[in-house]
């Protein structure tokens, strides 16, 4: 394969993030142009760290996920990605994609979003393509919309924008602009039945769809305006508010679909009667049954303990406001 013969690698890390305006549904499912803008905090403390390699003795492109290699629906999903990458940089040549997780894959902890971010980075970096942060945004988005969020630092913004073009994410504050924490309760490490990709597709079909996208762009100045001004009390209420309308959605899509487990809503009761005691937490939870429970650094020991004790969490990870894809 290739006219260049030469064996080109690079390697980046990148770390998950969490949405505090989550983006559900796809105008273009394709191009993955999404129904509404999102904001998130990157997370510190959960790392996804991706080797590519061009190698023109390849015969196909290879995917090792913590050393077990990849074929099926992860695999081409990868494949397309890197054929993007090839076509922009005008090369043919397969590439040995060796990617690693440190923390558990499929639970409702964005793995993708750190997958694809990596990925981006470092294949576009081995194919010698320099790519600004929005272009590199912009490219990850179209592997795993959420990727286009871990590519710049700190606390994000999606901006919905008009087409491939102005759709991309940027930084609103830097990881050290608020101190907040996010004690990620693991309810299950099953591998969730039905996909983030599913779902996107399927949230037009819920009547609620609609109501909460009108609901969006006010959602967005309000989470914002709380980030930029460090106002907790407000954050929470548009946090929970925010996750529980995409899982009303979700819950009302058709065929429905219920991610929550016994724990997941235990953990939301716990955290709202926290809240209501003076502890700064608010509970957000992705497409998977784990709660994020995001609080205040002086106030994380506490949230910490109090949610290891809850029975069905089966462990409890920590993360901090992270920093933007880096190379390696
Ligand atoms: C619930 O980015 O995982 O986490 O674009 O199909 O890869 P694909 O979907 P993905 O969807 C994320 C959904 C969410 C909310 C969010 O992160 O905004």
């Amino acid at each position: 394969m290739g006219s260049d013969q030469s064996i080109r690698s690079a390697c980046a890390i990148s770390n998950p993030n969490i949405a505090f305006i989550k983006y559900w549904g796809n105008r273009d499912a394709h191009l993955r142009l999404p129904s509404n803008g999102s904001i998130s905090m990157n997370l510190e403390g959960l790392t996804t760290r991706t080797q590519v390699t061009f190698d023109p003795s390849l015969e196909s492109d290879i995917l090792v996920l913590n050393g077990r290699r990849l074929t099926g629906a992860a695999f081409s999903r990868v494949c397309l990605h890197l054929e993007r990458v090839r076509h922009m940089a005008g090369i043919n040549t397969y590439a040995q994609v060796t990617s690693e997780n440190d923390f558990p894959t499929g639970t409702g902890i964005a793995s993708s979003a750190s997958a694809f971010a990596a990925l981006t980075l470092a294949a576009t970096a081995a194919a010698e393509l320099h790519l600004s942060e929005r272009e590199l945004s912009r490219l990850a988005r179209s592997g795993s919309g959420s990727a286009c969020r871990s590519v710049p630092a700190g606390f994000v913004e999606w901006q919905v924008g008009e087409g491939d073009h102005d759709s991309y994410a940027f930084s609103i504050a830097p990881p050290d602009h608020w101190d907040l924490v996010d004690c990620i309760a693991v309810v299950s490490r099953e591998h969730k039945p039905t996909s983030s990709t599913e779902g996107h597709s399927m949230a037009d079909t819920s009547p609620l769809q609609a109501a909460r996208l009108a609901q969006v762009p006010a959602h967005l100045d309000i989470c914002r305006r709380a980030i930029l001004e460090k106002d907790f009390d407000r954050l929470a209420e548009i946090v929970e508010l925010d996750s529980n309308l995409m899982h009303a959605v979700i819950m009302t899509s058709t065929p429905p679909v219920l991610y929550w487990k016994p724990a997941t809503i235990e953990i939301m009761g716990q955290v709202q009667s926290w809240r209501k005691s003076g502890v700064p937490a608010c509970y957000t939870i992705d497409a998977g049954p784990n709660v994020h429970v995001i609080c205040q650094a002086s106030s994380a020991e506490k949230v910490f303990q109090g949610i290891s004790e809850i029975p069905g969490v089966n462990a409890v990870l920590r993360a901090i406001p992270g920093g933007a894809a880096r190379l390696v």
